[in-house]
C-alpha cells in the first residue's frame, strides 16, 4: 500500500501514512496535538486545518463546512484523508497548548475561608528518618532487619515526643523487598548509619528506600489533580510543607474527545480504547512529574508518595478500570473508594515502591475532585449552610454543613470552556477574558489573557459578553438579537446565522473576525440554565431556599476568572450579595496537597464522601421545568434576580 507524506506546518514535521489514516490521527502520531472536542466524529469543527498543497479525500462532513472556510483552504482534520503527499497548516486556534500560564495565575490567588493544617494536624504521608545503630557483636547478634526496625521505632517515638507533627509511631512497620535488598550493603557502607524513607500505607509504615549514612535530601510528595481538560501537579516538600513546584498541562486524553462522555464512548468502541486513555493520562502526569523533578534537581525516587483527585471517570481511566457503565442507566461506577496503590502498579513516575492515594468518589458524576474541594472549603466543619459549585463540562455542586451534605451533577456542555462556540477557546494567552460594550456607540473594549492579540473568547469572557450584550440591548431576555443601529457589527454570516463582531480581523491574532453568533448565545444560555436549574432542583428536593445559603464556594479554573456580578446578571449564579461568594481556585489540587500533609485530612475526605447524599437529577420531575424557566437572561421569574436591573418590556 502506498504511503503518503503529510508535512505539518509551522513545525515542518513529516509523517508517512496510508490513505485510511485521517490527518487528525497522523498529527497525533507526529506529536502535534489538534483539538478534537467530538473525538473525531466530524461534528465539533474544532480540528480545522488548512491543506496548502496535495490532494485529499474529504467526507461529506468536511464538505459541509461553510463556503468561506472551504475557499480559504480549511478542512476538518478528522474527516480528511491523504490521496497523495500533503502540506497541512495547523492554525493556532486548533491547537491544544500548555495551560501553564493560565494555571499559574489561578494558583497565585489566595482564597479566604480555606482550611488547611490549621484545622487538620500535620502528619505527612511520607517521612525520612536518620538512623544510628550499634554494630552487631557475638552477644548482640540480631539480624540487620531487626536492628533497623528497632532504630526506626526509637526515632519515631522521639519525634512524637518533641514535635507537633504526628508521626504515627504506634503503626506497625514493614519493609519493601527492594529496601531489604539494599539493607545489608547500605547499613555497612554507612558505618551503621542509614537514612530510611517511610511511606504510610493503610495502618502501617513501609520502609521503601535505605541509603547509607545521613542523606540530607528532603522527601517529596506529588499532589495531582486529574481534570478532564487539565492535569495539575504540585510537588510538596514533606519536611518543610512548602509547595516547591506547580505545573499544569492539557490532559493528553483530549485527542479522544473533550468531555467524559466521548472518552467513555472511545472505550466502548475500541478494544484498546481503555488502554489508550490510561496511557494518555499517564503520559500527561509523568511528563509533568519529570519536568518538575528536573527543574527541582531531584530524582523521581525522591518523590515517595502521591495523592490523586479527579472526577469519577478520570479516576477510572487513570487506574485502567472500565468506566462504561457510568454512561448507561442506572449510571453505576465500578469503584468509589480506592485502596492505596503501589506506584509501580499504576505506573506513576515517582519512587516505584511509593504509594498513590486516590480521593474517594461519591457517584458517577461526583468524584474525588469535588470531595477534595469540599474538604478545603471547610463547609463540613461549619453550622452555616454553604454551597460549593464547580463548573466545567459538567457542573457539580454540594450543599450542606456539619450535619448533612447533598450533592448533584448536571451536564453543562463545553460552552463555558469555549467549545461548541464559534470563536470559543480555553483560558490561555490571547483569549478574551473581559468585555465591555458601550450601549450607545456599541464600541467594544476587550481584555485578553497576557495582553496578547485576541485569538478567541474564553469562558469568563463569554459570561461578560452575554451580560454586556443584554445590558446594551443588543439581545433580549431570550437571547435573540434585536433590531439595532449596530454600525455594521450585527451581520449575517456565511452559514446564514446572525453574529455580532467583537474584533475585526485586522486587530485579531487569527486573521479573521472574532464574533459571537446567535447559535452561540443560545448554547451559552442553555449551559447557564442547566447550572441554575440544578441548584434550584437540589434546594427544592430538601425544602431549602436560595437565601438560606450563607456562603458560596466557586471552584475550578472557570470560576477563578469569573466576574461574579456578571454571572449573576446572566442568571448563572444565584442573586446573592457578592460578599457571600468565595473563589477557591483549583480546590481539587489543594485538597490533594492537604492530604499529602495530613492523614487526618485524607481520613476526613473519606468521611465527606460517605456523608454525601447524591441526588440524581435525571429522574427529578421538577428539573426540566426549572431548566425551561432558566432559559432566559437572567430568568423568566425576575423576582429571583431582584438586584439585576431590567429593561422595560423584559
Ligand atoms: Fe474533527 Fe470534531 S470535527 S474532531
Amino acid at each position: 500500500m502506498r504511503l503518503n507524506r503529510i508535512r505539518f506546518l509551522p513545525e515542518g514535521i513529516s509523517i508517512f501514512v496510508d490513505e485510511s489514516t485521517s490527518v487528525l490521527s497522523a498529527a497525533r502520531d507526529a506529536g502535534i496535538e489538534i483539538a478534537s472536542v467530538c473525538g473525531g466524529e466530524g461534528t465539533c469543527e474544532k480540528c480545522l486545518v488548512r491543506v496548502l498543497s496535495g490532494r485529499a479525500r474529504m467526507t461529506d462532513r468536511a464538505a459541509a463546512l461553510s463556503e468561506r472556510l472551504r475557499s480559504e483552504g480549511y478542512t476538518l482534520a478528522c474527516q480528511t484523508f491523504p490521496i497523495d503527499d500533503l502540506v497541512v497548516e495547523v492554525p493556532i486556534e486548533s491547537r491544544v497548548t500548555f495551560a501553564e500560564e493560565a494555571i499559574k495565575h489561578i494558583e497565585l490567588e489566595v482564597p479566604e475561608h480555606e482550611v488547611g493544617l490549621n484545622v487538620y494536624p500535620p502528619s505527612p504521608m511520607a517521612i525520612k528518618v536518620h538512623l544510628k545503630m550499634h554494630p552487631p557483636s557475638l552477644t548482640d547478634n540480631v539480624s540487620d532487619l531487626k536492628r533497623l526496625l528497632n532504630a526506626v521505632k526509637r526515632v519515631l517515638n522521639d519525634k512524637r515526643e518533641f514535635s507537633q507533627v504526628r508521626f504515627g509511631a504506634e503503626r506497625p512497620i514493614s519493609v519493601s523487598i527492594d529496601a531489604l535488598r539494599q539493607l545489608p550493603t547500605a547499613i555497612r557502607a554507612g558505618g551503621w548509619e542509614v537514612t530510611a524513607t517511610l511511606v504510610k500505607c493503610c495502618d502501617h509504615w513501609e520502609v521503601i528506600r535505605i541509603t547509607p549514612g545521613k542523606d540530607e535530601k528532603h522527601v517529596y510528595g506529588a499532589a495531582i489533580d486529574v481534570g478532564t481538560t487539565t492535569v495539575t501537579v504540585h510537588i510538596v516538600d514533606l519536611e518543610t510543607f512548602e509547595t516547591v513546584q506547580r505545573l499544569a498541562k492539557y490532559n493528553e486524553q483530549f485527542v479522544f474527545g473533550e468531555d467524559v462522555i466521548s472518552r467513555i464512548a472511545h472505550v466502548s468502541r475500541n478494544a484498546n480504547g481503555l488502554n489508550e486513555l490510561r496511557e494518555a493520562a499517564l503520559r500527561t502526569i509523568n511528563s509533568l512529574l519529570r519536568h518538575a523533578a528536573n527543574s527541582l534537581n531531584i530524582s523521581h525516587d525522591d518523590i515517595a508518595c502521591a495523592t490523586v483527585a479527579g472526577n469519577t471517570v478520570m479516576t477510572h481511566l487513570l487506574l485502567g478500570i472500565d468506566p462504561t457503565n457510568i454512561r448507561i442507566e442506572p449510571y453505576i461506577p465500578a469503584v468509589t473508594a480506592f485502596p492505596p496503590i503501589r506506584a509501580s502498579d499504576v505506573e506513576i513516575a515517582i519512587h516505584k515502591d511509593g504509594y498513590v492515594f486516590t480521593f474517594p468518589c461519591v457517584a458517577s458524576y461526583v468524584g474525588g475532585d469535588i470531595v477534595a474541594g469540599t474538604l478545603v472549603s471547610g463547609m463540613v466543619l461549619r453550622d452555616e449552610l454553604s454551597l460549593l459549585i464547580d463548573m466545567g463540562t459538567n457542573g457539580e455542586m454540594v450543599l450542606g454543613n456539619r450535619d448533612f451534605m447533598v450533592t448533584c451533577a448536571c451536564s453543562i456542555g463545553p460552552a463555558f470552556e469555549g467549545s461548541g462556540i464559534k470563536c470559543g477557546m480555553r483560558s490561555v494567552r490571547g483569549a478574551i477574558s473581559g468585555v465591555k460594550i458601550d450601549p450607545t456607540e456599541l464600541d467594544v473594549s476587550i481584555q485578553t489573557i497576557g495582553d496578547a492579540k485576541p485569538i478567541g473568547i474564553c469562558g469568563s469572557g463569554l459570561v461578560e459578553l452575554l451580560a454586556e450584550l443584554k445590558r446594551a440591548g443588543i439581545i433580549d431576555m431570550a437571547g435573540n438579537f434585536v433590531e439595532h443601529p449596530s454600525n455594521g457589527k450585527l451581520r449575517q454570516n456565511d452559514d446564514g446565522d446572525i453574529e455580532f463582531v467583537l474584533v475585526r480581523s485586522q486587530d485579531a491574532g487569527i486573521g479573521r473576525d472574532i464574533t459571537i453568533t446567535q447559535a452561540d448565545i443560545k448554547n451559552l444560555i442553555r449551559s447557564k440554565a442547566a447550572v441554575y436549574a440544578a441548584l434550584r432542583s437540589m434546594l427544592n428536593s430538601i425544602g431549602l431556599r436560595i437565601d438560606e445559603i450563607k456562603r458560596i464556594f466557586v471552584a475550578g479554573a472557570f470560576g477563578s476568572h469569573l466576574n461574579v456580578r456578571r454571572a449573576i446578571e446572566i442568571g448563572l449564579l444565584p442573586d446573592l450579595p457578592e460578599e457571600k461568594f468565595v473563589v477557591l481556585g483549583n480546590s481539587s489540587v489543594k485538597g490533594a496537597r492537604l492530604a499529602l500533609l495530613s492523614q487526618a485530612a485524607f481520613d476526613e475526605a473519606h468521611r465527606i464522601a460517605s456523608k454525601m447524599t447524591y441526588i440524581e437529577l435525571s429522574v427529578d420531575p421538577g428539573y426540566m421545568g426549572e431548566f425551561i424557566s432558566a432559559n432566559f437572561i437572567p430568568h423568566t421569574d425576575l423576582q429571583q434576580f431582584p438586584s439585576v436591573k431590567h429593561k422595560r418590556g423584559d
